[in-house]
């Protein structure tokens, strides 16, 4: 189970980040990127941020923690700025509450990464269809001298409009926007990796996320859309596997040497 936490104040707004997350106080006394429901893309971006990171954890790469944070609209009504009042008051209920890491950097290409870092970060990626971690936005920070892994909110693609199984699982990835594909070959981690992707991992970590995060989002209609929270955790573990069993189709044609 993920901590469950309490928002306690709104300290200010992310403005690099397009969903507008907001740096919150909690009553654990601790200091959170609270990533909302309301926000553009809606829950199912909080679901692939818990799937996507809990699994980049299990790989060994580093993320910050994450938690579910309560929010009352309250906090929302208090804010001077009209944009942000409207997402918290829209967003109150449950919301997903990432660690803080005070005084880290944006990652640039002067930070010297390991080869076998970058390449777990690169399969990861490329196993869940991550486009958002390119030279421009790299979503990678520097924190105590090592590489943490954030914003996985746009992975995961397959659940904004459920189609063939197949079709996912056997996609090529773009490596040519990866901004570590030049660093790390994602087929010398891909063994010791995909053997750690298990069913059991996968049904763990989709048993992280609420259930009515899973339900089907009345604001975006899709008839194919798993009808249930049950439902839903069964349908993601096909995809997930289905990719891992597809990895041939996706991973780069031939090892760097
Ligand atoms: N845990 C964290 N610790 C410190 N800073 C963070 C953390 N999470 C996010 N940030 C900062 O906030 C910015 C926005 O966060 P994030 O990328 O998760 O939001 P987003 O709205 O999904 O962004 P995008 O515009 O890339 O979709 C990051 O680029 C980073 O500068
Ligand atoms: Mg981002």
């Amino acid at each position: 189970m993920l901590p469950r936490i309490s928002a306690t104040a709104y300290l200010t707004p992310l403005r690099e980040g397009g969903s507008l997350p907001g740096l919150m106080e909690a009553d654990d006394l601790g200091t959170y990127v609270v990533k909302f429901t309301g926000a553009g893309q809606g829950p199912k971006a909080l679901v692939a941020e818990i799937v996507v990171g809990e699994l980049a954890r299990a790989l060994g790469i580093a993320v910050p923690e994450l938690a579910l944070i309560e929010v009352d609209a309250e906090i929302g009504r208090r804010e001077p700025d009209e944009e942000v009042q409207e997402l918290v008051t829209t967003s109150a209920g449950l919301n997903l509450a990432v660690d803080f890491l005070p005084g880290s950097v944006g990652y640039d290409r002067s930070f010297d990464v390991e080869p076998v870092v970058a390449a777990a970060i690169v399969w990861l990626d490329a196993f869940v269809a991550n486009v958002d971690r390119s030279a421009r936005n790299t979503n990678l920070l520097i924190w105590h001298r090592s590489l943490w892994a954030i914003d996985h909110g746009a992975c995961l693609r397959f659940h904004h409009s459920w189609g063939d199984v197949g079709t996912f699982a056997g996609s090529a990835y773009h490596y040519g926007d990866h901004v570590l594909a030049r660093i790390g070959d994602p087929r010398r981690v891909h063994e010791e990796l995909a053997a750690r992707v298990t069913s059991a991992l996968v049904t763990e970590v989709l048993g992280l996320v609420p259930d009515e995060w899973l339900l089907p989002d009345p604001t975006r209609p899709d008839a194919r859309a798993p009808q249930d929270a049950a439902a839903a955790r069964s349908l993601y573990t096909d995809y997930l596997l289905a990719r891992l069993a597809a990895a041939e189709r996706w991973l780069p044609a031939e090892a760097r040497p």
